[in-house]
């Protein structure tokens, strides 16, 4: 069997580590891939948004099924492009996902179906949303419409940063088309989680509750970034808002996509924020997340590639979903600058000394003269799973002493909300 996993992050070396474990032993296939996927796949150089480029490829190397990791691809149709070509591909298609391509519509959606979110209003004058601004109270959260590499969240504490907001977004359109519409939201105040879900379009099963780090630097201080770390399970979650997330937000997620004429399968991802008032939605996203994968990926004991086939053949009801008992964490190693600026081609070296139980999953990695050297910004994700929290936390830090680049950082309190105690 061959799969074809697209794209060249954290989540997609996981994946293909993943579906490489099958006893079906599939030989997979990535583009394009990064130098860690290249030790465990072949790479090809396919942009992952290159979708006439993939179909072509998959068509000619005959591959049985193709895996999706990011967004882009998804909101331009590669699922509607490849099942018009009779081909087998994990992922919703374009009108599905358009949830996370339009946070307008996710707005629209959630409004219609009672689904708990922000209550908001959608602008694309940007008079009017200074006015709108000027008559109301601080804080705001002010949000492009489109995709903008996570970017286009603006949280706003003072009347200035909201109307600045707007003019970023809506005259200087900072995020181009992505910024046509913006979003002005009621802000939330809680714990953030990620609950992801397998759906079939109908069977919802929800992955174990995950969190993630989107600010630089400890104490969630600096800029936001695309996720500096993550661990599963989250023990915010407790059992009951497990279950309430699951019946009121996951189903009816599902529910009202398919009442919308956009039928959905794959993963669905709901960004949470756990309120006094219950778990609301910051956002959807329409695929794994980066780096919630990696931890979810380690404790997922079941063949992820039954998985797949159950959504693809709508038998997700059949299916029993198991996991390992534990925690798992990814800590990320980032290049120097990053979220900002940051340079490329930086030798990383320590990486064959990681001790035994710990993945390194590779982001922006390459070969150069025969060098592994740093290719983006996120450049690896050090994985660890043990009996509990505390002992995986141990264990990545650990894990990451060796490795080393020229400018490296990284979070030193990933995890740590698991393991004190509320204030
Ligand atoms: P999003 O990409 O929509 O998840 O937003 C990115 C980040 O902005 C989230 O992880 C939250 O930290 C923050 N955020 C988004 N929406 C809200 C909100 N309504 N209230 C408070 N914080 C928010
Ligand atoms: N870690 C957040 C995301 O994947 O969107």
């Amino acid at each position: 069997m061959k799969i074809l996993v697209v794209g060249s992050g954290g989540r997609e070396h996981a994946l293909a580590w993943k579906l490489k474990k099958s006893p079906r032993a599939p030989k997979i296939f990535c583009a394009p891939g990064n130098a860690g996927l290249a030790k465990i796949a072949t790479c090809v150089s396919i942009p992952a948004e290159d979708i006439a480029g993939l179909l072509n490829f998959a068509r000619s190397s005959r591959i049985d099924l193709t895996v999706v990791g990011p967004e882009a691809p998804l909101t331009q149709g590669i699922v509607d492009a490849f099942m018009a070509a009779g081909l087998d591909i994990f992922g919703p298609l374009a009108s599905g996902a358009a949830i996370e391509g339009s946070k307008v519509l996710a707005k629209e959606i959630m409004a219609k179906y009672n689904i708990p979110t922000a209550s908001y209003a959608v602008f694309n004058e940007p008079v009017k949303a200074q006015k709108y601004i000027l008559s109301s109270s601080a804080p705001w959260v002010v949000k492009a419409d489109g995709l903008a590499a996570g970017k286009g969240v603006i949280v706003c504490h003072t009347e200035e940063q909201a109307l600045q907001a707007v003019q970023t977004i809506l005259v200087d359109k900072a995020f181009g088309e992505a910024g046509e519409q913006i979003v002005i939201e009621e802000y939330l105040t809680g714990e953030e989680a990620s609950i992801l879900a397998f759906t079939d379009g109908e069977e919802v099963i929800p992955m174990l509750a995950a969190q993630d780090h989107k600010p630089a630097y400890d104490n969630d201080t600096g800029p936001n970034t695309g996720g500096m770390g993550a661990y599963a399970p989250a023990p915010v979650c407790t059992p009951e808002i497990f279950q309430e997330v699951k019946e009121k937000i996951l189903l009816p997620t599902v529910q009202a996509l398919a009442g919308e004429g956009r039928p959905y399968r794959g993963v669905l991802y709901a960004g949470l924020m756990i309120t006094a008032r219950g778990p609301m939605v910051l956002e959807y996203n329409v695929r794994f997340g980066d780096p919630e994968a990696q931890p979810l990926l380690m404790l997922l004991k079941t063949d992820l590639l039954d998985i797949i086939e159950a959504v693809l053949t709508k038998r997700l009801a059949q299916i029993n979903i198991r996991w390992f008992d534990g925690a798992a964490i990814t800590v990320v190693l980032a290049s120097g600058g990053y979220p900002g600026a940051y340079q490329k081609g930086k030798i990383i070296t320590g990486l064959e000394q990681a001790p035994e139980g710990i993945e390194v999953f590779h982001a922006g990695t390459a070969f150069k003269n025969s060098h592994l050297v740093t290719a983006g910004g996120r450049v690896l994700g050090v994985t660890a799973a043990a009996e509990n929290i505390a002992l995986a936390i141990s264990k990545v830090y650990a894990g990451i002493k060796p490795i080393h680049f020229e400018g490296m950082h990284y979070r030193r309190d990933i995890g740590r909300r698991a393991i004190l105690p509320k204030t």
